[in-house]
Formats: structure tokens, C-alpha cells, sequence
């Protein structure tokens, strides 16, 4: 397969100063539109929970439920690296649970690496998972599994000491061997910084253009799912508009006989 992205490629993406482009991804067609679009990662994020499977917010998530689309993703994916998210509560527990799920991810759903979210309190957990030869994508920042403890979606690191934290983590998640670092809503500056001090490349959602590449819930990039609308998410098109003309137009023809007409009949 021609330029498959692995980790080292995205490495020495960040090494070169090119930017890396990760989308979201839940399904099979949307996998091969993202794929063929050339999108470097595709991340199966537990927002599936929210944005595909009607959730308020990602804690439902099961590792069946992640598996059950990353192997569709799988499927429709050639080029890109693909990765995947550890739902709530398939990694706290302790280090063997990781293993397993993480494990299974890679196994059973074909993804290429598995993301968690956390700092130095993960470390038990992401050593073993990259003991068992599984990369490993840290996600600092608003990390969306605390909302309760965060008490809703707000911008972390404002402060001195809470911006020393993330920088610490990161520190140390690059030292546990963790090969890329999603930095979620934070200061741009804050993120621009760590991504100078660490050599692993930085994915940023809501932090700014500093980081090495970008990431996007991709249904909130196509205007799709509207629940929540973050200052950061920027609408490339309005398909939730489009699919409405275009469900109401079907509608429409059904009941006044239009369709099918003479070309959609055998
Ligand atoms: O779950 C998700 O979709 C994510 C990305 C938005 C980073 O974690």
C-alpha cells in the first residue's frame, strides 16, 4: 500500500514541520471518503457515544460499542493510521484490564493504536498497554471522560499551576514512551509550548495553531450534529440542512407519485 501512515511517518511528519490531519471516524463509508481524502489518522473517538449513538456525553461507551465501529472504520480504511479511543472505565480499573482492552482494539477491531486521556495517574495503565506492544496516544487538556469532575466542558490549564500540570504530564507521558499527544481546550500559548518541549507530535482540538496537527469531531466539521457547539469546531458544510432539503424533497415525491418515475423502474 502506497505512503501508509505508521507511527514512524507521523513522527517524522512532525520532525519535518508538516502538519498532521486527524478526523473522527465511525463507519465504513465515511471511513473511505475520510481515507481517499487523504487524512492522515483516522481516530474512532468515544464522541462516538455522543454523535452517533445519541448520548449527553461519553461515559456510556462500551468497548463493544468501540469495537463494533472501529472494525467498520477498519474496513474502509487503506492509507490512514487508524486509531482508536478507550471508553470510559476500560483502563482506570487496573493495569491487566488495559492490557485486555487496549488489546482487543488492536485485535479484534484493527486499529493501530489506542488513545486514552489522563497524566501521570495513567502511567500503570499506558506502560503496560506499551508493554504488550501496543502504541499508545495520550489526550491532556479537557479530557471529556472528567466532565463531572470538571463540572462541564470548560477550557483547563488557565492558571499557572494548573498549565505547570499539563506541561508535567506531557513530560512525562513522552518520557513512558507514549508516541503522540492530543492537547484538548487549553490556551494556544500553553499548547504551542509543550509542543516545542516535547519531540513526540501534538494533535490539538481547541488549542490553538501551535500544535503539530489538528483534530476534529468530523460529524461537527460536516454541520451534523448540532447538541453542542464548541467556539472551536468550524462548519466546512451544513449536510444537516442538505440531508433535510433532500429527505423532505423524497418525501415530497413519494406522496405526490413522483418517485419512482420510469428511469428508477424495471
Ligand atoms: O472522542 C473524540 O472524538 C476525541 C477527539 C475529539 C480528540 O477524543
Amino acid at each position: 500500500m502506497e505512503n501508509k501512515v505508521t507511527t514512524a511517518a507521523l513522527a517524522e511528519m512532525k520532525d519535518n514541520g508538516e502538519k498532521i490531519v486527524m478526523l473522527t471516524g465511525y463507519d465504513y463509508s465515511m471511513s473511505r471518503i475520510l481515507d481517499e481524502a487523504g487524512i492522515d489518522v483516522i481516530l474512532v473517538g468515544d464522541t462516538l457515544g455522543m454523535v452517533k449513538l445519541g448520548y449527553e456525553n461519553t461515559l456510556p461507551v462500551t468497548i463493544e460499542d468501540m469495537l463494533h465501529h472501529c472494525k467498520a472504520v477498519k474496513r474502509g480504511n487503506k492509507r490512514a493510521f487508524l486509531a482508536v479511543d478507550m471508553p470510559f472505565l476500560s483502563y482506570e480499573t487496573k493495569p491487566q484490564d488495559a492490557v485486555l482492552n487496549a488489546g482487543r482494539l488492536i485485535k479484534e477491531g484493527g486499529a493501530e493504536a489506542v488513545k486514552l486521556e489522563g497524566g501521570k495517574e495513567m502511567l500503570p495503565a499506558i506502560m503496560a498497554i506499551l508493554d504488550a506492544k501496543i502504541p499508545v496516544i495520550g489526550h491532556l487538556g479537557l479530557t471529556p471522560q472528567g466532565v463531572h469532575k470538571f463540572g462541564g466542558y470548560k477550557v483547563q490549564g488557565r492558571t499557572g499551576g494548573a498549565a505547570q500540570k499539563i506541561i508535567e504530564d506531557a513530560e512525562a507521558l513522552e518520557k513512558a514512551g507514549v508516541f503522540m499527544l492530543v492537547l484538548e481546550c487549553i490556551p494556544a500559548a500553553l499548547a504551542k509550548t509543550i509542543t516545542k518541549i516535547l519531540s513526540i507530535p501534538t494533535i490539538g482540538i481547541g488549542a490553538g495553531p501551535g500544535c503539530d496537527g489538528q483534530v476534529l469531531v468530523s460529524d461537527d466539521l460536516l454541520g451534523l450534529y448540532s447538541d453542542i457547539s464548541p467556539k472551536f469546531v468550524k462548519r466546512y458544510a451544513n449536510l444537516k440542512k442538505d440531508i433535510t432539503e433532500a429527505v423532505t424533497k423524497y418525501r415530497k415525491e413519494v406522496k405526490s407519485c413522483k418517485f419512482p418515475s420510469k428511469d428508477n423502474t424495471y
